[in-house]
């Protein structure tokens, strides 16, 4: 063999060429808060650059995103009032439901509006179902989370995304959204979500802190990657047709590990946690956010993700139509 005295010519347009990893903003999505009430624009102080809409200021926000070309949306919902049985979750004038039919009446198919589907935004103690017993009612749960998704999906919902992790839950949406005639919608479920200390700023944003205990017995120990691959599974089974890894810098491994195993679409959301680290880290100088943002993203979908929710998504764009990433 012969022995090479110098190195390959490497250009930009040449590194370029031959990334093995391309990304697009197509395949981001953009995490929104809607409040109950109008005319809300409010920042979110755990999440700096983040806001809070109402179900008419949400339309503005989507529309700027849609000039970055960033049109795919994660909704999550902050109710005026709580209850025991999260009933504002699946209230026909709720603030999901208000929010889908207006930026569906704006936007139509231009937009992908995804639904956070959990009841731990709506219910008074912040817990993802119904309590009995001090712990979380599994089936009693998964009857109100059918409502839910039949409600968003008639209010506009292109694709539901169960995050409370009950079990059965996939199952049920299908069952449920068949029932009403609702076959064409996809459920893009949470499948492997870790109890993680990286919610916490969307705790705070979501007002969704447990008022008691912790979410250990239905989220996953970062201790196990098995558990993962086999929830993946099971949800496969029940009719998941995507799904979503979370957190997602924390779990390069999973994804990658399910996207070996698989071949169903992979979602990995990058959480609040991350973000704000990202964000506080940049602020004391310490890190460059604009290289950060763009490594985090880009080591996500090399790691096998295809999907990536993102609270930096316009950023992200930006970086992309820039020709920084992509
Ligand atoms: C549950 C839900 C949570 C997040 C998304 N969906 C909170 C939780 O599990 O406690 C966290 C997202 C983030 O941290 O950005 N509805």
């Amino acid at each position: 063999m012969q022995t090479r005295t110098r190195r390959l010519r490497s250009t930009e347009a040449i590194r370029k060429l031959v990334r093995e990893t391309r990304v697009s903003s197509s395949a981001l999505i953009y995490p929104l808060f809607v409040r109950a009430g109008t005319g809300v624009v409010e920042p979110l102080p755990a999440m700096e650059g983040q806001t809070r809409y109402s179900a008419d200021t949400v339309v503005k926000a989507v529309e700027a995103a849609l000039q970055v070309g960033v049109s795919s949306f994660l909704l999550f919902g902050l109710p005026d009032s709580k209850d025991e049985i999260g009933s504002g979750a699946y209230a026909d004038d709720g603030v999901i439901q208000q929010s889908l039919r207006n930026l569906k009446g704006a936007f139509q198919d231009d937009i992908c509006l995804i639904t956070d589907l959990c009841l731990c935004e709506y219910t008074s103690h912040g817990h993802c179902g119904v309590i009995a017993n001090a712990d979380v009612d599994n089936d009693a749960t998964l009857a109100l989370l059918a409502q839910t998704a039949v409600s968003q999906a008639a209010a506009g919902a292109d694709i539901i995304a169960p995050s409370g992790m009950m079990d059965g839950t996939v199952a049920t949406l299908r069952a449920a959204l068949d029932t009403y005639g609702m076959i064409q919608v996809p459920i893009m479920s949470y499948a492997a979500k870790y109890a993680s200390a990286f919610y916490g700023p969307f705790r705070d944003a979501a007002g969704s802190a447990p008022q008691f205990g912790d979410r250990k017995s239905y989220q996953m120990d970062y201790h196990n990657s098995r558990e993962a691959l086999r929830r993946v599974l099971a949800d496969v089974d029940e009719g998941a047709d995507m799904i979503i890894i979370k957190p997602a810098l924390t779990d390069l491994d999973i994804i990658a590990r399910v996207s070996d195993a698989t071949k169903i679409p992979i979602a990995a959301y990058s959480v609040s946690g991350e973000y704000a680290m990202i964000k506080a880290a940049a602020k004391l100088d310490l890190i460059d956010e604009y290289k950060a943002m763009c490594e985090s993203a880009v080591t996500v979908f090399r790691a096998g993700a295809g999907m990536l929710i993102t609270y930096f998504a316009l950023e992200l764009a930006e970086a992309i139509k820039r020709g920084d990433i992509g």
